[in-house]
């Protein structure tokens, strides 16, 4: 079987590395990594592929950035000859962002099965692209691989049909059980010595309904200033981020900006740390798997159970109570959490037995029809 996987930013790379590696020991499948490009700077994208240990890609399509909609037709032009040159079995895709989507399309338009890793998962808002990213890519695939009950009710809600939902666990989880032995000895190294053996906050913030606005930016860094005059504060920035902080002039001795970590140095800071403050999907799910209490600075969540059974606590846009809930945790007010069921480092083998089982059935193409919504 040949078997092409597409990604294109950070969070992808961490999915798609225990999925390429599972894959590589089951035996008989060809891989063909694609890089859609659309992360490229050196510390977005190839410090994860040496850290993650993923093979350098076969093919990178250079698309960088752009609006949403170029960024999503640069993908589908590039791919698609790719795709129809290369004729793989099934395509893995990955995750929310652009690349996900825009692959997807390409391949169900082609006829060439699609999977999904990290299917099902919704927040109900279509203000957020990756949420409109999430709804198009599930509805076209053929294999659906959800980490959590919540993704199959979601999916089979939309009329997704129950064989081609797959209850795998969570693949982040795969790459953080693997690698957390090494997070110790990363404070010994040039990123991180500089603050050992001290407590933290550790932020980190790009969604655009957070960064994009001037009047939110600027109260949320007025909230982290007051907040690291409590806490050593430690900001690594996201380049879209980056680009909204000049002339906000927040400035405090212990708020640290500095450039987007590697993947390890970032899980030594996420295993250690007092507390997370973030707005990303993946590091509401790292923290509850570490035990860290996460404070979200979203008002909703495509990752409930992050709520539900984790240690996470959704803060909106509200800055006095981030303030209150750091000042809650500081004082060791806070929720103890418990680890999802099947967050245990097995989610790949899992997709790979589900690919195996798909494959030998000999369901081959995709469904001729449409699943329809009821
Ligand atoms: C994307 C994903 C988001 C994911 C995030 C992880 C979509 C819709 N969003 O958001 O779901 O959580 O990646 O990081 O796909 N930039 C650089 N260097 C890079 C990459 C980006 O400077 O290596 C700049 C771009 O020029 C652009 C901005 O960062 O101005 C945004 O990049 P983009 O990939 O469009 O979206 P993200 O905000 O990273």
């Amino acid at each position: 079987m040949h078997i092409l996987h597409v990604m294109g930013a950070r969070p992808n790379f961490i999915k798609a590395a225990p999925v390429m590696s599972a894959l590589a020991s089951s035996g008989d499948v060809r891989q063909t990594l694609v890089h859609t490009g659309q992360h490229y700077d050196a510390n977005m994208s190839d410090v994860f592929f040496r850290q993650l240990n993923i093979a350098d890609p076969d093919i990178n399509l250079g698309v960088g950035s752009g609006s949403h909609a170029y960024q999503t037709a640069e993908v589908m032009r590039h791919l698609e000859s790719v795709v129809q040159e290369r004729e793989p079995d099934l395509v893995l895709v990955y995750g929310d962002v652009n690349s996900t989507m825009a692959a997807a399309l390409v391949c169900a338009k082609l006829l060439i099965p699609v999977g999904h890793v990290e299917a099902g998962l919704r927040s109900f808002d279509r203000t957020m692209p990756e949420e409109i990213n999430r709804l198009i890519t599930d509805q076209i695939s053929d294999l659906l691989f959800t980490p959590s009950a919540d993704a199959d009710a979601n999916l089979s809600r939309e009329g997704v049909a129950a064989e081609q939902t797959y209850l795998v666990g969570n693949v982040m989880i795969d790459t953080l059980v693997r690698l957390l032995p090494e997070a110790p000895s990363r404070w010994k190294g040039p990123a991180l010595r500089r603050w050992a053996g001290r407590p933290y906050a550790l932020v980190t913030l790009h969604r655009p309904s957070n960064v994009d606005d001037e009047t939110t930016m600027r109260e949320t860094m007025d909230a982290l200033a007051d907040i690291s005059r409590d806490i050593l504060t430690i900001f690594p920035v996201h380049p879209r981020t980056r680009l909204r902080l000049p002339g906000l002039g927040t400035e405090a001795p212990d708020l640290n900006l500095v450039e987007p970590f590697s993947y390890l140095d970032f899980l030594a800071l996420q295993r250690d740390a007092t507390l997370v403050i973030t707005d990303s999907g993946g590091i509401q799910e790292e923290t509850t798997f570490l035990g860290i209490p996460c404070l979200t600075l979203r008002e909703n969540t495509e990752r409930p159970i992050t709520v539900t059974s984790g240690t996470n606590t959704l803060v909106g846009h509200d800055m006095d109570q981030l303030r209150s809930e750091v000042a809650g945790v500081l004082a060791g007010n806070y929720r103890k959490g418990q680890v999802p069921p099947l967050w245990d480092g097995q989610a790949a083998d899992r997709i790979v037995n589900a690919i195996s089982s798909w494959w030998g059935a000999g369901r081959l193409a995709r469904p001729t029809t449409s699943i329809g919504l009821p």
